[in-house]
């Protein structure tokens, strides 16, 4: 999971006359097949199969890629630094187990595989690793700064964090000590005031527009001075509470971009970043749960055609928690209550003790079951129903009990627990209780879900696509919604559905990828295993 690179020209030559190697990238057409699916008067529904063709296109030159973080002094800022410069360097540390060495586990793009199909020998699976589908970058090579509102040196904030462990921190500190993060926005009505004491690293001033000229000028200034090819932004600073969206102000890209000229009270830091990345044409990705994407930064991001991914990075709960209510609604029981509850002690629980951070993390960990509940209609009755049924209008359907509580202990520092309850009705009004028990350091969770993020946002920015008939290949549309794995309240293009499911978020990159390629999705049928 480490330091294997890919070989010269790729590991994965697909043969066929739809995919084209070039000198400068990879051209493949792939055909989405689906289906039209009409429900008429008496109820039948009527299924028309679709196909559309399309060129995808692939810059194979992934050059020198820069990850700026916001928040780069706190626990998954100096992780994601530190995981990087042990990796790069081969640096390995003793603990009481013996010899650790570095290594990038808990990284879908770096350390889990894809079924590319089957040995025509032997019959067996062929899986190759995820970063060999398509030029990615290795996050060995990533060149990584960003800003801080505590102007801590790198090795501090590291010693600080307590996550790793001492004789690696030993041995990173003469990498670090000489870092320290760039001077920050901070606004102190966004993050909760028992972070006041930590903000000594101030762009000065309150006047926003100069606020996001000065990050724009950050951005660029990196980029010059680590002659880099392209840069992604990403915040994982403190969750901050949510903005308001006030017509006039924050609702169209034009009255944001205003709202920052005359410094309006409900601009917050993490849009300044994301209108700031959108200008200077840089992916913005938003690991925290806080609405970042305002409806008038979604649109600026879209007139520039620049990309934006989002909200809250999906590490343990969350994730464990979309797998299982999708097991539990496919399986056709029908859970009636998830009850969730964590404790932490890092700063992000300090942070999160305030009640407005925490009401917006209590939002983006709650639409989790949403859809997979609304796919049911066999144990859970539509908002139709429910009102053909009482008699009463309702907007919503029948959906499970779900509560989200969340506590600070320090004593726990960034080991999070995490406790769920599933409540789910069984055959014949049986009953049955689950509990999970979740015990782990939370930012290394976090730090390679930072570096698949990026990784994958750098690679999406290279991609291209045209529809069969049209002369022009375009980028693809500005929510980059294909990062919803990584995501707990995945931000999608405007209109359309959010899919919450891990295993559909996960197969719905695999088969990008492959469309990338030109190759079908194989999927589960494995028909030569069922016929003679
Ligand atoms: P942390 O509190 O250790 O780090 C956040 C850092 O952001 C601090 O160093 C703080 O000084 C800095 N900061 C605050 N406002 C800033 C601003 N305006 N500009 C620049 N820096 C600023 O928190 P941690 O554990 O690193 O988490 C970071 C974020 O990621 C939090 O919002 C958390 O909710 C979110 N997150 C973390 C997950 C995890 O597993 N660690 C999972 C999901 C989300």
């Amino acid at each position: 999971a480490s330091a294997r690179r890919t070989p010269e020209g790729g590991l994965i030559k697909v043969e066929s006359d739809s995919t084209k190697y070039e000198e400068e990238g990879i051209r493949a057409i792939f055909t989405d097949r689906g289906a039209d699916v009409v429900q008429g008067g008496d109820g039948k529904f009527s299924v028309k199969k679709t196909e559309k063709n399309y060129e995808f296109y692939t810059k194979s030159k992934v050059g020198k890629v820069g990850l700026m973080l916001v928040g780069l002094g706190g626990n998954n800022g100096t992780t994601v630094l530190a995981t990087h410069l042990a990796n790069k360097h081969q640096i390995s540390w003793r603990t009481k187990d013996g010899t650790q060495e570095p290594n990038y586990i808990g990284s879908v793009v770096r350390a889990s595989t894809i079924r590319l199909g089957v040995d025509p020998e032997t019959g067996k699976d062929v899986f190759v690793p995820l970063s060999d589908m398509l030029p990615m970058v290795h996050p060995n090579d990533f060149v990584i700064g960003g800003w801080d509102i505590s102007g801590v040196s790198m090795d501090k904030a590291m010693s600080r964090a307590k996550v790793l462990e001492w004789d690696l921190q030993r041995q990173l500190v003469p990498m670090m000590d000489s870092v320290k993060p760039l001077p920050s926005i901070y606004y102190p009505d966004f993050i909760a005031a028992n972070q006041a004491d930590r903000a000594d690293n101030l762009i000065p001033g309150d006047d926003k527009q100069s606020h996001l000229d000065h990050i724009r000028n950050d951005i660029r200034q990196f980029k010059s001075d680590n002659q880099l090819d392209s840069v992604v932004v990403l915040w994982t600073a403190n969750t901050e509470r949510y903005a308001d969206i006030i017509p006039g102000i924050n609702d169209t890209s034009d009255n944001l971009l205003k709202s920052i000229e005359s410094s309006h009270e409900e601009v917050s830091p993490s849009t300044i970043f994301a209108v700031a990345s959108i200008l200077e044409g840089v992916p913005f990705i938003n690991g925290s749960p806080q609405n970042t994407f305002v409806p008038g930064c979604i649109e600026l991001a879209e007139k520039h055609k620049t990309f934006i991914g989002g909200d809250d990075f999906k590490s343990g709960q969350t994730k464990v928690k979309s797998v299982l209510a999708e097991f539990l609604v496919n399986a056709g029981i029908k859970p009636l209550s998830i009850s969730s509850y964590n404790h932490l002690g890092n700063n992000d629980g300090k942070n999160l003790s305030s009640q407005r951070q925490f009401r917006s993390k209590e939002i983006s960990k709650s639409s989790v079951v949403d859809d997979m509940v609304a796919a049911n209609n066999v144990l859970y009755k539509s908002a139709a129903e429910l009102t053909a049924e009482t008699g009463e209008v309702t907007k919503k359907g029948e959906h499970p009990d779900h509560i989200v509580v969340i506590k600070h202990v320090p004593a726990v520092g960034d080991s999070k627990r995490a406790i769920d309850e599933y409540y789910s009705e069984l055959l014949m009004g049986g009953r049955n209780v689950m509990n999970i028990f979740n015990e782990c350091e939370d930012s290394l969770l976090a730090t390679p879900l930072i570096f698949d993020l990026a990784i994958l946002a750098e690679l999406l920015t290279r991609v291209t696509y045209k529809p069969e008939g049209e002369d022009e290949h375009k980028p693809l549309h500005s929510v980059l919604s294909l990062l919803s794995y990584m995501l707990k309240a995945p931000l999608v293009k405007p209109g359309t559905d959010v899919v919450n499911s891990l295993n559909r978020q996960r197969n719905a990159l695999e088969q990008f990828l492959k469309a990338c390629l030109g190759l079908e999705h194989s999927g589960d049928l494995l028909l030569n295993t069922r016929i003679w």
